[in-house]
């Protein structure tokens, strides 16, 4: 019997990265799964993969930030599954342009509708029937940059995980009466096709102390298997060495 067998869990952004490490590893406990991007591509091999643990997957194209494919997305699951259990808003991106003075307003509206917006609208579309079974666990995918503003990771994303820590805060006060749950994951660097998004590329070197995804996959499954009568809020996972981010921070602004 493995901890999360008979269990369904909607993992956003599962295509790759630490979302693909995250659904491996609820996979490798029993969870059926649901994995959402917007390329099928990427998708379907990621899916083929999880497969191979021996646990049934749904793949979901679909855009978090829009509505009705969200809602279009979880009536899906629900139509395959009868159930859902567990949702990691995972997907997130960010802008080449991030500082104040370079970010455009639609990058910034990009940036927000994905990484706060896309989890409210997963949310909310999950949680009737979270409460219909009197419990469901939700993770929110921050970052280190949501605890305190930080030059390379932007404006609009620092602002947009800062809030997401609000809104994690927000389910617990309202849904805990119902017995769903929610964790804020907040993760430092990690070593995934993000972080090679940006202006400077960390070098090889770096990317190797850097968390992996399996780090975080492994704090996920921690948080979505403990009893359900415990709620982990917040869990903040850093490199053991930490990267001293002067360079990037300088040239994020044009002074390198
Ligand atoms: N890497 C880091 O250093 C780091 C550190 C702290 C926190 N984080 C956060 O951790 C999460 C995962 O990051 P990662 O590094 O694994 O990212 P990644 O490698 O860039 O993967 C992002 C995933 O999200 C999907 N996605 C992006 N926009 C989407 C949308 N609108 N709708 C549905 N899916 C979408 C992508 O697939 P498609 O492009 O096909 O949609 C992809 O599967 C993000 O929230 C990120 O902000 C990252």
């Amino acid at each position: 019997m493995k901890r999360l067998d008979g269990k369904v869990a909607v993992v956003t952004g599962a295509s790759m990265g630490m979302g693909k490490a995250i659904a491996l590893a609820l996979a490798s406990e029993g969870a059926n799964l649901a994995i959402v991007a917007r390329r099928e591509g990427p998708l379907g091999e990621a899916a083929e993969e999880m497969r191979a643990l021996g646990v049934q997957v749904l793949s979901c194209t679909a855009d978090i930030a829009d509505s009705d494919s969200v809602d279009a997305m979880v009536e899906s699951v629900l139509e395959r599954y009868g159930r859902l259990d567990i949702l990691v808003n995972n997907a997130g991106v960010n802008m080449p342009n991030r500082t104040l003075a370079d970010i455009t307003p639609q990058d910034w509206k990009t940036t927000v509708d994905v990484n706060l917006t896309g989890a409210f609208l997963c949310t909310r579309a999950v949680l009737p029937t979270m409460r219909s079974l009197g419990q469901g666990t939700i993770a929110n995918v921050s970052s280190g940059s949501g605890r305190r503003a930080s030059i390379p990771a932007g404006v609009a994303y620092s602002a947009s995980k800062a809030a997401l820590s609000s809104f994690n805060e927000s389910i617990n006060l309202a849904e805990r009466k119902n017995g769903v749950r929610a964790c804020l994951i907040i993760p430092g660097e990690v070593n995934t096709p993000h972080v090679m998004k940006r202006l400077y590329p960390p070098s090889s070197e770096a990317r190797a102390i850097m968390l992996q995804p399996e780090d975080v996959a492994a704090a996920v499954l921690f948080v979505v298997t403990m009893p359900q009568r415990a709620t982990v809020e917040e869990l903040v996972l850093m490199p053991t060495v930490r990267r001293n981010r002067d360079d990037d921070a300088k040239a994020a602004l044009g002074q390198r």
